[in-house]
């Protein structure tokens, strides 16, 4: 099936004058999917990334600036073997199944995470992360960021520790460091602020995701675990957001 294409049998259309420009989804619940069908979280973990191919399809296809997914946070070291290793199959199978299409259909993919910092015996994955940035860098379409080996708090520091470097360096003063340049040292540099943040598995918390960058974000939390989450339910949170009355922190 290709994962680009029109979606048929839409129920509701979202309003594209009030789309966010940059959506960003915690995808949980995997686990809880796949232990309520009596099977290892693994297979929930495959079913959502079908899941996954779904809405990076809709986002393209509804003209979504930005998209980032939360697929491997730092903590996530801390599973089972078992587990690290199926969700790291999945992600080499996924760059070597899907790159081309991605490619063909102008999406630019940027892994926000430090790749370097991957346990050893992950050189394929690492080299299969480095392959899909370099060859869709140039990509005008959907920018799909994946956050992997990703923390919010890291990502914050370590832009401290660049901006103090090119302080020492005399390449800029304390003063300089504005929230455009302090925003530039993050991975998301260029990327449009967060509009819209989607948590599925119905859980309210934000676990080190993007801490900077959803300072005026969306919340839209769903009950709807992941592999379930379609392209009925990613309209329904973006009908949601386009009633949302942002004042970012004034009055309307
Ligand atoms: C949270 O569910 C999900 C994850 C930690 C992994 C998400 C990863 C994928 C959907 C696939 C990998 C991504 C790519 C790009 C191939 P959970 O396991 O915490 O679920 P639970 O809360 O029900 O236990």
């Amino acid at each position: 099936m290709a994962i680009f294409g029109k979606d048929e049998q839409k129920q509701t259309a979202p309003d594209r004058e009030r789309l966010p420009r940059h959506v960003a989804i915690i995808m949980d619940g995997n686990g809880r999917w796949a232990q309520k069908r009596g099977m290892p979280r693994t297979f929930g973990h495959k079913a959502g990334v079908e899941a996954l191919r779904g809405i990076i399809r809709h986002s393209s296809d509804l003209g979504i600036e930005a998209l980032t997914i939360y697929a491997f946070s730092t903590e996530n070291w801390k599973r089972s073997v078992e587990e690290v290793g199926a969700l790291m199959g999945l992600l080499l199978e996924y760059f070597t199944r899907e790159l081309d299409e991605l490619h063909r259909e102008r999406v630019c993919i940027r892994i926000l995470g430090d790749i370097d910092a991957m346990p050893k015996g992950l050189e394929k994955q690492q080299a299969a992360l480095r392959a899909a940035m370099e060859r869709t860098k140039d990509n005008t379409g959907l920018r799909l960021n994946i956050a992997l080996n990703y923390g919010g708090r890291q990502e914050i520091v370590r832009a401290a520790q660049t901006l103090a470097r090119r302080a020492c360096a005399g390449e800029l003063s304390p003063e300089d460091i504005t929230m455009d340049v302090f925003a530039d040292a993050l991975y998301t540099r260029g990327m449009p602020e967060v509009d819209l943040v989607i948590r599925t598995s119905g859980e309210m918390r934000l676990s080190n995701f993007l801490l900077y960058q959803c300072a005026y974000a969306e919340f839209y939390v769903t009950d709807v675990l992941w592999p379930d989450f379609d392209c009925d339910a990613y309209d329904e949170a973006l009908a949601a957001y386009a009633k949302r009355n942002r004042r970012f922190g004034g009055v309307q």
